[in-house]
C-alpha cells in the first residue's frame, strides 16, 4: 500500500470528470484519517470535514459553487470547514488561521486521495452562506474547500505529470525578495 511520495505530488491533478463507482469505506478512512493527523497552529485541529454522499445534497451543492455541475457526479463530495478564529498573534494572521489549517489538512486528504487513485479538485469558488445553509454549518464556522472524490472517469492515465508551472529560478530567492 502507498506510493512514493515525490510520485504522488507530482501525478496529482485536477480532476473534473468523474465515474460513479463507490469508494471502499476503508479506503474512505483512509483518506479522511490523512487530514485528521494534519498539523495546525498550537495543535487546535479546528476543521470539520463533511461526507456528502446523499444525492439530492450533492446536487444542491451544485449552484452554490457557481454551477460546476460535474462535482456532483462524483460518489462523494468533501466538504472542509473551518472554525472562525481570531488570535491576536501578529494581526494579520489571526483571523485567516482557521481556514489556513483547514487547507493544510485538506491537501493531506487531497494527496492521500491521489495514492488510492481517487480524483479531487479543489473547489475555492463558492457561496460560503449557501454552503452553510445547504449542510447546517453553525454560526463560528465557514467553509474553507470543497472537492469531488471519485474514480476518474478518464481512468489512471489523467494522473500525468505537469508541465503548466513556473520555473523555480521564478519562484525562489534567497536571503531577499
Ligand atoms: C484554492 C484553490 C481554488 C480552486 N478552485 C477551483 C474551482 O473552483 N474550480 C475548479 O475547477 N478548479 C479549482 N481549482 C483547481 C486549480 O485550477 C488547479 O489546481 C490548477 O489549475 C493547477 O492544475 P492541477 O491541480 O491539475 O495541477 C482550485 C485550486 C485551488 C488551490
Amino acid at each position: 500500500m502507498g506510493m512514493e511520495f515525490y510520485e504522488v505530488i507530482k501525478t496529482r491533478r485536477s480532476v473534473r470528470s468523474y465515474k460513479p463507482d463507490p469508494i471502499p469505506e476503508d479506503v474512505l478512512e483512509r483518506v479522511l484519517d490523512a487530514a485528521r493527523i494534519a498539523p495546525s497552529g498550537s495543535n487546535r485541529q479546528p476543521w470539520k470535514f463533511i461526507v456528502v454522499k446523499d444525492e439530492e445534497t450533492k446536487k444542491k451543492l451544485v449552484p452554490a459553487c457557481h454551477n460546476q455541475s460535474w462535482i456532483a457526479d462524483a460518489p462523494v463530495i468533501i466538504v472542509a470547514c473551518a472554525r472562525e478564529l481570531d488570535y491576536n498573534r501578529g494581526g494579520y494572521m489571526g483571523k485567516l488561521s482557521g481556514v489556513m489549517d483547514a487547507a493544510i489538512a485538506f491537501t493531506h486528504l487531497i494527496l492521500a486521495a491521489r495514492t488510492e487513485g481517487l480524483g479531487t479538485c479543489w473547489i475555492g469558488s463558492f457561496d460560503n452562506e449557501r454552503v452553510k445553509e445547504i449542510l447546517e454549518v453553525p454560526k463560528g464556522w465557514n467553509v474553507a474547500a470543497l472537492t469531488p472524490l471519485g474514480y476518474p472517469a478518464g481512468g489512471e492515465g489523467v494522473f500525468r505529470e505537469t508541465t503548466d508551472r513556473k520555473p523555480l529560478e521564478e519562484i525562489v530567492s534567497t536571503d531577499k525578495f
